[in-house]
């Protein structure tokens, strides 16, 4: 057994106002699924003036790979007595980090916070040990310009949207148009009507893209797909089964709401919630995870649980992840499996 201690990005304590510790915590238990053997005591240790994680564990060269994917690992190092011996990690990283941090727009999930998302829900789906070498779908029915679908083109997934405001999955597909050319990574970017019985129902973006000229010849292509439509109405728009894990950040009901029929602004994501669920779900594979996070102050958790637990979803429990935004969002988390 050995004593670690893993240093957090810096940006973490701003993404989750001084609460990154307890957040980084609820995420290591969470990775204890794919971990060859227990980790235990975490705990958070000053070293030489500096916060760590510490938890004790035996550490395989694998758990190492997963544990690189943490959404707010900085470096990891295994205690030996009074010294640190730095463990080098190895992040899934298809693409040059700035894919995920250069979108900056009013109304973008944190992108470290979705990658946490992403992390819980796929370590509660059946895909979980696949997460270091599967080529997974990762599905966000609010999809907004991508930060989800862009974490997922990172660890070599494929990603589908859905999006109802149709600037934003053009503001999406002009930004990774432009970012791919200018990586000069080969892709294909496309934007085209759909009809259902005959008639326009929606537009789809489709895009393809390798990671390098050797991955185009053989064939090892990434694949975007969003759609821009109601989420609430998708039947007949989207293949069934498509998705290992469906994560989505609810409208928080402050300045950005969601639609209502009448294309206005409610303020209840959880009316969104309530109607979209029964149609997400035969997009997802069985075992599939849902992960969804949304604003406590506008809509109440049980109410949220309860959605799920009608439509037949089975929630996996996590340590605490609540945690204060800004003065108007207190954000939680919530994941669910499908058990059919
Ligand atoms: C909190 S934002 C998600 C932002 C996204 N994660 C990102 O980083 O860009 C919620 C998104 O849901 C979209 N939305 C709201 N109601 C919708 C509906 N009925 N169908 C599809 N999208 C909807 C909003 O337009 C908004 O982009």
């Amino acid at each position: 057994m050995s004593r670690y201690a893993l240093l957090l990005a810096p940006s973490a304590n701003r993404v989750y106002a001084d609460q990154a510790s307890r957040l980084a915590v609820a995420e290591l238990a969470a990775f204890g699924s794919v971990l060859s053997s227990d980790i235990s005591d975490a705990d958070v240790t000053v070293l030489g003036g500096v916060e760590y994680l510490t938890f004790t564990g035996a550490l395989s060269e694998r758990d190492i790979s997963y544990l690189s994917n943490l959404s707010s690992a900085y470096a990891l190092f295994e205690q030996v007595d009074d010294l640190l011996r730095p463990l080098t990690l190895t992040p899934l990283a298809r693409y040059d980090s700035d894919l995920i941090t250069i979108p900056k727009y009013a109304g973008k999930t944190n992108e470290q916070f979705t990658k946490l998302v992403l992390n819980l829900t796929l370590l509660a789906s059946a895909s979980a040990e696949r997460m270091l070498d599967g080529h997974l779908t990762v599905l966000d029915p609010l999809c907004g310009r991508g930060t989800t679908l862009n974490q997922a083109l990172m660890y070599g997934y494929d990603g589908v949207g859905v999006e109802i405001d149709g600037k934003d999955v053009e503001a999406y597909k002009l930004f990774l148009q432009t970012w791919l050319k200018r990586k000069r990574l080969k892709h294909t970017a496309e934007l085209v009507p759909v009809r259902r019985q005959g008639k326009r129902a929606a537009r789809r973006l489709e895009v393809t893209m390798a990671a390098s000229k050797d991955d185009h010849k053989a064939g090892a292509v990434q694949k975007i797909t969003v759609l821009q439509a109601d989420t609430t109405q998708l039947e007949g728009l989207l293949r069934g089964g498509v998705a290992d894990i469906l994560v989505a950040d609810l409208p928080y009901g402050v300045a950005h709401g969601s639609y209502d029929d009448e294309g206005g602004i409610t303020r209840r994501p959880l009316d969104l919630l309530e109607r979209a669920v029964p149609g997400w779900l035969p997009l997802l594979r069985p075992g599939a995870a849902i992960g969804l996070s949304w604003n406590t102050k506008v809509a109440k958790r049980e109410l949220a649980e309860d959605i799920l637990l009608a439509n037949g979803l089975a929630l996996v429990p996590q340590a605490p992840l609540e945690h204060r935004v800004d003065q108007g969002i207190e954000r939680d988390v919530l994941i669910a499996r499908k058990t059919g």
